[in-house]
């Protein structure tokens, strides 16, 4: 009778997949995947395939592969930080909606779905509400106020136009901090107590009943011992399952995906395992932010291809295995890279001791590397049985 049950749902799945294939080849042009978009790709499976999008590189005239390739390869897009509060609001009281708004028109224009970034997060936020803070001028009482209104006007103004919001973004501390035991970290915490993780998804949810609200954070994409105390994916686990216990309108989490080549980082069966546990609890999944640096030795940046050609091999990998997950696990619903050009990424300016680069899937002259073309070949490789369609969880309420 279990067995039956699999066969009828492995069959339904297989008919769905076998819809989501059927494309038409015509005589002259016959059908060739290696052709195809990561988006049309990812669509086979019925998953997302998203980049961060800088809107200086979107508007400038002179980079007009930047806008070609952002609306053909893929079929979802975050504001890599137009939708932050200090971009959004850099003076009280006064927003500033013409990037945001860009955004997720162009985003209209192109039938892509817009992941939400972000509504609480600890960084990028504007000069008056920190300093404000810091000077006791906003208390205490206020700025909780603040952080409701926030919410409420932003996810009202796109209500209905945002596919997944990340509520709140890395609001866990790292191994690394004092204290070493894991904590809730930041600016919200120290101001507000854990509870605003709560409040956030609450009042997002008042004001969008139908966009899946995301926890998103970085450094969770496999377990470690298992005890909190010590293991960041542990205590996201250990939160989510909290929120959800107690009613709160969590939908997803999310796994940024910063990786590194000069670390050990996962194979495929781990990243899964990771997903597997974080959908038991009856939420979505993504892979929200990947790009993979390389450390740029003076022999990488003089062009020695014996150090280069082994970057690109282990950023092909690690790219790939984060996909490979995704698609394994059925409420894996987005895949989204953090910038898609090493022309426009955030990670040359942000690591610079030592300097990092080489962590997006196209060249700085829009060339696609073997990350791109591996990733490419993921989404075409992949079918049933062990990859099948993915599917939603409904908004909850
Ligand atoms: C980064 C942007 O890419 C940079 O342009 C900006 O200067 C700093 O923030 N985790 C996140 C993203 O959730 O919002 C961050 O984006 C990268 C790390």
């Amino acid at each position: 009778m279990k067995q039956r049950r699999w066969i009828s749902v492995g069959a339904v799945a297989v008919a769905t997949v076998a819809a989501l294939n059927a494309v038409p080849a015509t005589a002259s042009r016959p059908y060739d995947p290696t052709a195809q978009s990561l988006a049309a790709l990812g669509l086979r499976h019925g998953l997302q395939v998203g980049t961060a999008v800088d809107l200086a590189a979107l508007n400038d005239a002179n980079d007009p592969q930047y806008r070609r390739l952002a609306a053909s390869e893929f079929s979802s897009v975050t504001a890599e930080n137009a939708m932050k509060w200090e971009s959004l609001e850099p003076t009280r009281g006064v927003y500033d909606w013409a990037a945001a708004d860009q955004l997720v028109e162009f985003a209209r224009r192109n039938k892509q779905s817009v992941r939400g970034h972000v509504l609480v997060w600890h960084n990028q936020l504007p000069t008056w509400l920190t300093s404000g803070v810091a000077d006791g001028s906003i208390s205490k009482q206020e700025l909780r106020e603040l952080l409701r209104k926030h919410i409420t006007t932003v996810v009202s103004r796109y209500k209905g136009k945002i596919w997944q919001w990340d509520v709140v973004n890395e609001a866990v501390g790292d191994p690394w901090d004092t204290p070493s035991t894991l904590h809730y970290k930041g600016f919200w915490a120290q101001n507000l107590g854990p509870g605003y993780i709560a409040d956030a998804f609450r009042w997002a949810r008042a004001a969008d009943p139908r966009a899946l609200l995301f926890y998103n954070d970085y450094n969770i994409e496999a377990f470690g011992s298992g005890n909190p105390a010590d293991d960041k994916p542990q205590f996201v686990y250990d939160m989510v399952k909290g929120l959800r216990a107690q009613g709160v309108p969590i939908d997803g989490i999310g796994s940024q995906g910063h990786l590194g080549t000069q670390y050990g980082n996962y194979d495929t069966l781990q990243v899964t395992a990771a997903l597997k546990k974080f959908a038991a609890l009856g939420v979505a999944t993504a892979f929200t932010e990947v790009d993979v640096r390389s450390e740029m030795t003076e022999a990488v940046q003089a062009g020695n291809s014996a150090e280069i050609n082994p970057r690109l091999q282990a950023s092909a990998a690690n790219f790939s295995v984060l996909m490979k997950a995704c698609l394994a696990v059925r409420s894996c619903l987005s895949y989204t890279v953090w910038g898609f050009t090493d022309r426009h990424s955030w990670v040359p300016g942000w690591f610079t001791e030592p300097p990092q680069g080489m962590a997006a899937i196209y060249d700085e002259n829009y060339q696609p590397k073997r990350a791109y073309h591996e990733l490419k070949s993921d989404l075409i490789f992949a079918g049933p049985p062990y990859v099948l369609p993915r599917v939603a969880p409904k908004p909850r309420r």
